[in-house]
Order: C-alpha cells, then sequence, then structure tokens
C-alpha cells in the first residue's frame, strides 16, 4: 500500500504585515524546524479519512463541516482527479505549529496537504511551489478573508520571501542572506484572530485613509531597506529597521500589551531590535539577536512571560 509523505515549515513575517494587504512589499522566512506534516496512505476502506490527531479530530471527507480547511486542501487537490471514482484515501495531518499565533500554521498545514495528495495521486504539475502556493491560497482565504498571499508563499517555497501583492500576478522574490540571522520567536500565549485583525486595520483605514497610507508606506519602505541590509550582511541595519516597524504596527494599534513588555524585555538585554510578527494583539514577537547574547535575551523574554520561545537561524 503506498504511502506519501509531504511536510511544510512554519513561517514568520519580518517586515511588513499588515501593509501587505494593501500592496506594500514585505518579507517573510520560514522555520524550518517547526513543521506540519501530511501523511496519505491508500485504504482498503472506501471513501476519504481525515485525520488531525493532534486535534483529537477523524471524520470522512465527504460529512467534513462547511469550510472545513483540511478539507477545503483536500478537495482543491480533487478537483484535478478525472477518475470515474474518487480514490480510497486516509489522510493524516501532524503540527508542530501553534495555532493562531502568526506561525503561519493554517497555510502550512494545507500546503502539505496538497502537496502530499498531488505527489500521492501523481499529478506532478500540482506538486510545484507554485502550484502548491496558488491552491493554499484559495485555503487561505477560507480562514482570512482577504489575505495577501505572503504565507502561503513562504511556506511553499519554503525560502526567504520578499514579496509584493499585485496585479496580474504576485511578485515574489527569493533572496539571500549575507550574514546569519539569529531570530528568538516568543509566543505571548495570547491568541488572535488574523481575519479580526485584519478587517479592523480595513475599518481604521476607511476611516482614516491619509494617516494609514502614510504608515503602510513606511512599513513598505522598511521592507525594501531591509532586504538590502540582509543582502549585504548587515544585522544592526536590519534591527533598527525591525524597531522602526514596531512603531508603525503600534500606531496601526495591532501590538498588544504583552507584545510591548516582550519588546521592551528583548531591547533591554541587548538584541539588535524586536518587534511584532504577523497579524498581532498577541501571536508571536521576534528578536534579533547576536549568537553572543543569545541566552541572556531568551532568559529575559521567558522571565518576562513569553510561553515559549525558539531559535531559527536564518541563512
Ligand atoms: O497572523 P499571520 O501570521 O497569519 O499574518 C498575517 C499577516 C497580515 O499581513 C496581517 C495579513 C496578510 O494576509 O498578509
Amino acid at each position: 500500500m503506498a504511502v506519501t509523505v509531504a511536510s511544510a515549515p512554519a513561517k514568520i513575517i519580518l517586515f511588513g504585515e499588515h501593509a501587505v494587504v494593501y500592496g506594500r512589499p514585505a518579507i517573510a522566512v520560514p522555520i524550518s524546524q517547526v513543521r506540519a506534516e501530511a501523511i496519505v496512505e491508500d485504504s482498503l476502506r472506501s471513501g476519504i479519512r481525515l485525520r488531525a490527531p493532534n486535534l483529537g479530530r477523524e471524520y470522512w471527507l465527504n460529512e467534513a463541516p462547511d469550510g472545513d480547511p483540511f478539507a477545503r486542501a483536500v478537495q482543491s487537490v480533487l478537483e484535478f482527479v478525472t477518475l470515474p471514482n474518487l480514490p480510497d484515501l486516509t489522510i493524516t495531518v501532524k503540527s508542530m505549529i501553534p495555532i493562531a499565533s502568526g506561525l503561519g500554521s493554517g497555510a502550512a498545514m494545507a500546503a502539505a496537504v496538497i502537496r502530499s495528495l498531488a505527489l500521492h495521486l501523481e499529478i506532478t504539475d500540482l506538486a510545484t511551489d507554485e502550484q502548491v502556493s496558488t491552491l493554499c491560497y484559495q485555503v487561505e482565504r477560507l480562514l482570512h478573508g482577504t489575505p495577501s498571499g505572503i504565507d502561503n508563499t513562504v511556506v511553499a517555497y519554503e525560502r526567504p520571501v520578499y514579496f509584493v501583492r499585485q496585479q496580474p500576478t504576485n511578485r515574489i522574490d527569493t533572496f539571500s542572506v549575507a550574514a546569519p540571522l539569529h531570530l528568538l520567536v516568543a509566543d505571548t500565549g495570547e491568541e488572535s484572530k488574523t481575519w479580526d485583525v485584519v478587517g479592523d486595520v480595513r475599518r481604521q483605514w476607511q476611516e482614516n485613509p491619509k494617516k494609514f497610507e502614510l504608515l503602510f508606506d513606511n512599513c513598505g519602505r522598511m521592507a525594501n531597506e531591509a532586504r538590502i541590509a540582509i543582502q549585504e550582511g548587515d544585522p544592526e541595519r536590519v534591527g533598527r529597521l525591525m524597531h522602526e516597524n514596531q512603531g508603525y504596527l503600534r500606531a496601526m494599534t495591532v501590538s498588544s500589551e504583552k507584545l510591548e513588555r516582550l519588546i521592551a524585555a528583548a531591547d533591554s538585554s541587548g538584541a539588535l531590535g524586536a518587534k511584532l510578527s504577523g497579524a498581532g494583539r498577541g501571536g508571536n514577537m521576534i528578536a534579533l539577536v547576536e549568537e553572543e547574547n543569545e541566552d541572556e535575551v531568551r532568559s529575559s523574554l521567558l522571565a518576562t512571560g513569553a510561553n515559549s520561545v525558539l531559535l531559527s537561524v536564518l541563512t
């Protein structure tokens, strides 16, 4: 009985969250050591059985609730199947990525399911990074309303990406990192729904377009300058830009008390820069550190109430 496994990484947004929804550039990077995995197995029972043991869920595809993202990811691939009958399969998803914390858990889960199922059914055209990203975006739309497309892109390509949402096709540049960036990712433990925060930013932008357009422009400028600094191997400059980007996010009201406390803890223990990452109002913050002060910043984040801190070295 054939078994096919594929996985996708977590991600963080380094620069440009929210502004990216409004066409400004943003930078996102994968966190390869924290992943979602999907296992597709031929089955002797008829039908497609979906299993998510982490969530204690197991159900048949044809009985999945409307808008169920796991089922939608599976269906997005099955639409390309021209068989008279659907295959009999068991599809299991396992994820180490915390949900609702800005690490792209939904996108990674969808990407792993789409890639493993496309490979299992030998629809190899669908298993390319580009196609996985496109199908994953459709699933993301269910969860987030008007996603920019950056999450599905970074988890499908698993490379640092400079991303601009635009017509007719998004700009997706992968780029090199000249000097390793040591990033600590600290979880506030506060769950935040991307859909709600994005919707609230939209409401504020409609009420005060001038102010928000300027904030978005500034965030886009940060992303452009950061790309150059990363390519030139200048972590100090990247840190300063993170600090400035956080100021603009605060002005959009997407920070939170706990995020601010963790950012202040990182700053005062010697981080080069720190900011929230993702939608904000909870979720994760990131701190750029030097190898020498990594332990000190980590201890300070934990002492200030971070639920967990993980290190990701971007090379
Ligand atoms: O909370 P996350 O990590 O899913 O990130 C959302 C990023 C936003 O820019 C706020 C929204 C988007 O679709 O890009």
